[in-house]
Protein backbone atom coordinates (compact mmCIF):
# COMPACT_ATOMS: atom_id res chain seq x y z
CA UNK A 1 0.00 0.00 0.00
CA UNK A 2 1.23 3.58 -0.85
CA UNK A 3 2.01 5.56 1.95
CA UNK A 4 -0.98 8.42 2.60
CA UNK A 5 -0.15 11.74 1.82
CA UNK A 6 -2.91 14.88 3.13
CA UNK A 7 -2.84 17.92 1.00
CA UNK A 8 -4.03 20.89 1.82
CA UNK A 9 -4.19 22.38 -1.26
CA UNK A 10 -4.49 21.60 -5.38
CA UNK A 11 -0.84 21.50 -6.71
CA UNK A 12 0.76 22.29 -9.56
CA UNK A 13 -0.50 19.53 -12.11
CA UNK A 14 2.69 17.57 -13.02
CA UNK A 15 3.58 17.34 -9.20
CA UNK A 16 -0.15 16.42 -8.51
CA UNK A 17 0.89 13.74 -11.01
CA UNK A 18 3.94 12.46 -9.41
CA UNK A 19 2.82 12.54 -6.13
CA UNK A 20 -0.37 10.70 -7.19
CA UNK A 21 2.21 7.78 -8.41
CA UNK A 22 4.00 7.54 -5.48
CA UNK A 23 1.49 8.18 -2.58
CA UNK A 24 -1.88 8.19 -1.89
CA UNK A 25 -3.52 11.75 -2.17
CA UNK A 26 -5.84 13.06 0.67
CA UNK A 27 -7.18 15.84 -0.71
CA UNK A 28 -8.28 18.16 2.55
CA UNK A 29 -8.99 21.21 -0.09
CA UNK A 30 -11.68 19.08 -1.65
CA UNK A 31 -13.53 17.86 1.79
CA UNK A 32 -17.11 19.12 1.79
CA UNK A 33 -16.71 19.40 5.74
CA UNK A 34 -13.13 19.91 6.62
CA UNK A 35 -13.44 19.09 10.80
CA UNK A 36 -15.00 16.03 9.81
CA UNK A 37 -12.60 14.93 7.26
CA UNK A 38 -9.86 16.10 9.01
CA UNK A 39 -10.69 13.90 12.02
CA UNK A 40 -11.29 10.77 9.61
CA UNK A 41 -7.99 10.85 8.17
CA UNK A 42 -5.86 12.27 11.62
CA UNK A 43 -5.26 8.72 12.80
CA UNK A 44 -3.22 8.16 9.66
CA UNK A 45 -1.71 10.92 8.30
CA UNK A 46 2.07 10.98 8.62
CA UNK A 47 2.66 13.80 6.10
CA UNK A 48 1.31 16.80 4.65
CA UNK A 49 2.16 18.46 1.20
CA UNK A 50 1.41 21.81 1.43
CA UNK A 51 1.87 25.35 -0.86
CA UNK A 52 3.26 28.87 -0.17
CA UNK A 53 0.46 30.50 1.56
CA UNK A 54 -1.85 27.86 2.75
CA UNK A 55 1.15 27.30 5.04
CA UNK A 56 0.67 24.91 8.36
CA UNK A 57 -0.23 26.30 11.93
CA UNK A 58 -0.07 24.69 14.87
CA UNK A 59 -3.77 23.85 15.22
CA UNK A 60 -3.71 22.03 11.87
CA UNK A 61 -0.45 20.07 13.91
CA UNK A 62 -2.32 19.40 17.13
CA UNK A 63 -5.26 17.94 14.68
CA UNK A 64 -2.78 15.41 13.07
CA UNK A 65 -0.91 13.62 16.16
CA UNK A 66 0.63 11.38 13.52
CA UNK A 67 2.25 13.59 11.64
CA UNK A 68 6.07 13.17 10.82
CA UNK A 69 7.02 15.62 8.16
CA UNK A 70 5.74 19.06 6.11
CA UNK A 71 6.67 18.87 2.79
CA UNK A 72 6.22 22.33 1.59
CA UNK A 73 6.25 23.15 -2.43
CA UNK A 74 8.34 26.70 -2.31
CA UNK A 75 11.11 28.22 -0.75
CA UNK A 76 9.49 30.77 1.38
CA UNK A 77 7.95 28.83 4.56
CA UNK A 78 6.60 32.20 6.24
CA UNK A 79 3.26 30.62 6.24
CA UNK A 80 4.18 27.37 8.26
CA UNK A 81 4.79 27.96 12.30
CA UNK A 82 7.86 26.60 12.37
CA UNK A 83 8.55 27.27 16.14
CA UNK A 84 5.23 24.58 16.66
CA UNK A 85 6.91 21.77 13.99
CA UNK A 86 9.98 21.93 16.19
CA UNK A 87 8.13 21.33 19.44
CA UNK A 88 6.24 18.91 18.18
CA UNK A 89 8.98 16.84 16.12
CA UNK A 90 7.57 17.47 12.88
CA UNK A 91 10.65 17.84 9.76
CA UNK A 92 9.74 20.77 7.52
CA UNK A 93 11.23 21.14 3.90
CA UNK A 94 11.29 23.81 1.39
CA UNK A 95 12.30 24.28 -2.20
CA UNK A 96 15.46 26.31 -2.25
CA UNK A 97 17.95 26.77 -4.80
CA UNK A 98 16.05 25.35 -8.20
CA UNK A 99 14.23 28.56 -8.33
CA UNK A 100 16.73 31.12 -7.53
CA UNK A 101 17.36 31.54 -11.37
CA UNK A 102 13.68 32.46 -12.44
CA UNK A 103 13.72 34.84 -9.43
CA UNK A 104 16.48 36.57 -10.10
CA UNK A 105 15.18 37.18 -13.81
CA UNK A 106 12.13 38.10 -12.36
CA UNK A 107 13.87 40.34 -9.96
CA UNK A 108 15.80 42.04 -12.47
CA UNK A 109 12.55 42.49 -15.13
CA UNK A 110 11.07 44.68 -12.39
CA UNK A 111 14.09 46.61 -11.59
CA UNK A 112 14.73 47.16 -15.69
CA UNK A 113 10.81 47.68 -16.22
CA UNK A 114 10.41 50.47 -13.48
CA UNK A 115 13.48 52.44 -14.25
CA UNK A 116 12.94 52.40 -18.10
CA UNK A 117 9.31 52.19 -17.72
CA UNK A 118 8.78 49.92 -20.22
CA UNK A 119 5.41 48.48 -19.64
CA UNK A 120 4.39 52.36 -19.38
CA UNK A 121 6.10 52.87 -22.66
CA UNK A 122 4.50 50.16 -24.73
CA UNK A 123 0.73 51.04 -23.02
CA UNK A 124 1.84 54.78 -24.70
CA UNK A 125 2.61 53.23 -28.28
CA UNK A 126 -0.82 50.84 -27.79
CA UNK A 127 -2.94 53.91 -27.26
CA UNK A 128 -1.38 55.76 -30.74
CA UNK A 129 0.51 58.53 -28.44
CA UNK A 130 3.36 58.00 -30.12
CA UNK A 131 2.36 59.16 -33.50
CA UNK A 132 -0.15 61.59 -32.01
CA UNK A 133 2.14 63.28 -29.07
CA UNK A 134 5.78 62.13 -30.01
CA UNK A 135 8.68 60.23 -28.63
CA UNK A 136 8.43 58.56 -24.90
CA UNK A 137 9.83 60.76 -22.27
CA UNK A 138 12.97 59.46 -20.75
CA UNK A 139 14.03 57.46 -18.35
CA UNK A 140 16.63 56.18 -15.77
CA UNK A 141 19.61 54.05 -16.47
CA UNK A 142 20.94 51.30 -14.74
CA UNK A 143 24.76 51.33 -15.95
CA UNK A 144 26.39 53.16 -12.69
CA UNK A 145 23.81 52.90 -10.34
CA UNK A 146 23.85 50.76 -6.91
CA UNK A 147 21.60 48.02 -6.15
CA UNK A 148 21.33 47.59 -2.32
CA UNK A 149 20.21 44.06 -1.91
CA UNK A 150 18.40 43.78 1.39
CA UNK A 151 18.98 39.69 2.39
CA UNK A 152 21.80 38.57 0.62
CA UNK A 153 20.82 34.78 0.49
CA UNK A 154 21.15 32.60 -2.41
CA UNK A 155 18.56 33.88 -4.48
CA UNK A 156 20.32 37.32 -3.67
CA UNK A 157 23.05 36.60 -4.65
CA UNK A 158 21.66 35.41 -8.27
CA UNK A 159 20.32 38.87 -8.39
CA UNK A 160 23.91 40.50 -7.32
CA UNK A 161 25.35 38.40 -10.62
CA UNK A 162 22.71 39.59 -13.11
CA UNK A 163 22.70 43.62 -11.55
CA UNK A 164 26.25 43.58 -12.28
CA UNK A 165 26.11 42.37 -15.46
CA UNK A 166 23.90 44.76 -16.33
CA UNK A 167 26.80 47.44 -15.02
CA UNK A 168 25.41 48.44 -11.97
CA UNK A 169 27.11 48.15 -8.09
CA UNK A 170 26.09 46.12 -5.24
CA UNK A 171 25.61 46.38 -1.17
CA UNK A 172 23.99 44.55 0.91
CA UNK A 173 22.48 44.34 4.56
CA UNK A 174 21.97 40.92 6.51
CA UNK A 175 21.50 40.90 9.91
CA UNK A 176 25.00 39.27 10.33
CA UNK A 177 27.79 40.38 7.61
CA UNK A 178 28.89 37.70 5.62
CA UNK A 179 32.26 36.57 3.91
CA UNK A 180 31.67 38.38 0.16
CA UNK A 181 33.51 41.38 -2.01
CA UNK A 182 30.17 44.05 -1.34
CA UNK A 183 29.98 46.62 0.66
CA UNK A 184 28.20 45.58 3.81
CA UNK A 185 25.62 48.19 5.58
CA UNK A 186 24.54 48.02 9.12
CA UNK A 187 20.93 48.88 8.82
CA UNK A 188 18.69 49.11 6.43
CA UNK A 189 17.94 52.55 5.97
CA UNK A 190 21.73 53.10 5.60
CA UNK A 191 21.65 50.33 2.82
CA UNK A 192 18.57 52.43 1.48
CA UNK A 193 20.71 55.57 1.71
CA UNK A 194 23.32 54.39 -0.03
CA UNK A 195 21.38 53.02 -3.18
CA UNK A 196 19.66 53.87 -6.06
CA UNK A 197 17.64 50.45 -6.16
CA UNK A 198 16.75 48.53 -2.53
CA UNK A 199 16.04 44.98 -4.01
CA UNK A 200 14.21 42.93 -1.14
CA UNK A 201 14.50 39.66 -0.95
CA UNK A 202 14.53 38.62 3.03
CA UNK A 203 12.21 35.66 3.99
CA UNK A 204 8.81 36.72 5.42
CA UNK A 205 7.83 36.04 8.92
CA UNK A 206 7.31 38.68 11.73
CA UNK A 207 11.01 39.09 11.85
CA UNK A 208 10.80 40.96 9.33
CA UNK A 209 7.60 42.31 9.55
CA UNK A 210 7.77 46.03 8.07
CA UNK A 211 11.71 45.88 7.68
CA UNK A 212 10.95 48.66 4.65
CA UNK A 213 8.98 51.36 6.74
CA UNK A 214 8.54 54.86 6.27
CA UNK A 215 12.24 55.63 7.93
CA UNK A 216 13.86 53.15 4.83
CA UNK A 217 11.97 54.48 2.41
CA UNK A 218 12.68 58.48 3.44
CA UNK A 219 16.63 57.22 3.22
CA UNK A 220 15.94 55.50 0.18
CA UNK A 221 14.15 59.22 -1.16
CA UNK A 222 12.82 60.70 -4.43
CA UNK A 223 15.01 58.90 -6.48
CA UNK A 224 15.38 55.34 -5.25
CA UNK A 225 13.57 52.64 -6.52
CA UNK A 226 12.42 49.94 -4.35
CA UNK A 227 12.12 46.26 -5.56
CA UNK A 228 10.15 43.52 -3.93
CA UNK A 229 10.33 39.90 -4.90
CA UNK A 230 10.29 38.13 -1.11
CA UNK A 231 6.71 38.72 0.67
CA UNK A 232 4.70 41.85 1.21
CA UNK A 233 4.57 41.59 4.79
CA UNK A 234 8.36 42.97 4.85
CA UNK A 235 7.05 46.21 3.31
CA UNK A 236 4.71 48.33 5.06
CA UNK A 237 1.86 48.65 2.27
CA UNK A 238 -0.06 51.33 3.46
CA UNK A 239 3.02 53.49 3.79
CA UNK A 240 4.97 52.37 0.70
CA UNK A 241 1.29 53.39 -1.37
CA UNK A 242 1.48 57.00 -0.03
CA UNK A 243 5.06 56.87 -0.65
CA UNK A 244 4.53 56.10 -4.44
CA UNK A 245 1.44 58.60 -4.85
CA UNK A 246 3.37 61.64 -2.97
CA UNK A 247 6.69 60.89 -5.09
CA UNK A 248 8.81 60.74 -2.27
CA UNK A 249 10.18 57.32 -3.73
CA UNK A 250 10.73 57.12 -7.43
CA UNK A 251 8.96 53.72 -8.47
CA UNK A 252 8.44 50.65 -7.53
CA UNK A 253 8.72 47.01 -9.20
CA UNK A 254 6.39 44.52 -6.94
CA UNK A 255 5.63 40.90 -7.31
CA UNK A 256 4.37 40.15 -3.68
CA UNK A 257 1.18 41.74 -1.85
CA UNK A 258 0.62 41.89 1.42
CA UNK A 259 -2.68 40.38 1.12
CA UNK A 260 -2.67 37.69 -2.07
CA UNK A 261 -4.24 37.90 -4.71
CA UNK A 262 -5.83 40.77 -3.22
CA UNK A 263 -4.50 43.76 -4.47
CA UNK A 264 -5.01 47.41 -2.94
CA UNK A 265 -7.03 48.83 -6.27
CA UNK A 266 -4.88 52.45 -5.18
CA UNK A 267 -1.98 50.64 -6.21
CA UNK A 268 -3.52 50.27 -10.08
CA UNK A 269 -3.74 54.04 -10.61
CA UNK A 270 -0.02 54.37 -10.11
CA UNK A 271 2.20 55.26 -13.11
CA UNK A 272 5.61 54.89 -11.06
CA UNK A 273 4.56 51.36 -10.01
CA UNK A 274 5.47 47.88 -11.96
CA UNK A 275 3.12 45.37 -10.86
CA UNK A 276 3.22 41.48 -10.82
CA UNK A 277 0.82 38.61 -9.58
CA UNK A 278 3.66 36.63 -7.70
CA UNK A 279 5.67 35.33 -10.97
CA UNK A 280 9.08 35.17 -9.72
CA UNK A 281 9.42 31.15 -9.75
CA UNK A 282 6.57 30.75 -12.56
CA UNK A 283 8.01 29.04 -15.51
CA UNK A 284 7.13 25.05 -16.64
CA UNK A 285 10.66 24.26 -15.76
CA UNK A 286 11.12 25.79 -12.71
CA UNK A 287 7.37 24.79 -11.23
CA UNK A 288 8.45 21.18 -12.44
CA UNK A 289 11.87 21.04 -10.23
CA UNK A 290 10.53 22.68 -7.25
CA UNK A 291 7.04 19.92 -7.31
CA UNK A 292 10.00 17.23 -7.91
CA UNK A 293 11.88 18.52 -5.05
CA UNK A 294 8.56 18.40 -2.40
CA UNK A 295 8.03 14.89 -3.77
CA UNK A 296 11.56 13.72 -3.12
CA UNK A 297 11.85 14.97 0.00
CA UNK A 298 8.30 12.88 0.89
CA UNK A 299 9.98 9.85 -0.96
CA UNK A 300 13.22 10.52 1.02
CA UNK A 301 11.62 10.48 4.20
CA UNK A 302 9.26 7.26 3.89
CA UNK A 303 12.30 5.30 2.64
CA UNK A 304 13.43 6.09 6.29
CA UNK A 305 16.06 7.92 4.76
CA UNK A 306 16.82 12.00 5.43
CA UNK A 307 15.02 14.43 3.34
CA UNK A 308 17.16 16.39 0.81
CA UNK A 309 15.87 20.04 2.05
CA UNK A 310 14.91 19.96 5.38
CA UNK A 311 13.77 23.69 7.04
CA UNK A 312 13.50 22.32 10.32
C1 LIG B 1 5.90 30.47 -5.16
C2 LIG B 1 7.50 31.56 -3.54
O1 LIG B 1 5.08 31.30 -5.91
O2 LIG B 1 9.03 29.80 -3.27
C3 LIG B 1 8.41 30.71 -2.76
O3 LIG B 1 8.55 30.97 -1.54
O4 LIG B 1 7.04 32.55 -3.09
C4 LIG B 1 7.16 31.21 -4.94
O5 LIG B 1 8.17 30.51 -5.56
C5 LIG B 1 5.15 29.97 -4.00
O6 LIG B 1 5.90 29.28 -3.10
C6 LIG B 1 4.05 29.06 -4.46
O7 LIG B 1 3.52 28.48 -3.40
Amino acid sequence: MKPEILQTTKLFGPTQERMEREFACLKLHEAADRATYLKEVAPRVRALATFGPAGADAKLMDALPKLEIISNFGVGVDAIDLDAAKQRKIIVTNTPDVLNDCVADTAMALTVNVMRRFPQAEVYLRAGLWAAKGGYPLTTSLGGKTMGILGLGRIGEAIAKRAQAFGMKIRYHNRRKKDVAYPYDAEPATLAKNSDVLMVVTPGGAETESLVNAKVLDALGPQGYLVNIARGSVVDEPVLLRYLQEKRIAGAGLDVFADEPRVPPAFFALENAVLLPHVGSATTETRTAMGNLQVDNLVAHFAGKPVLTRVV
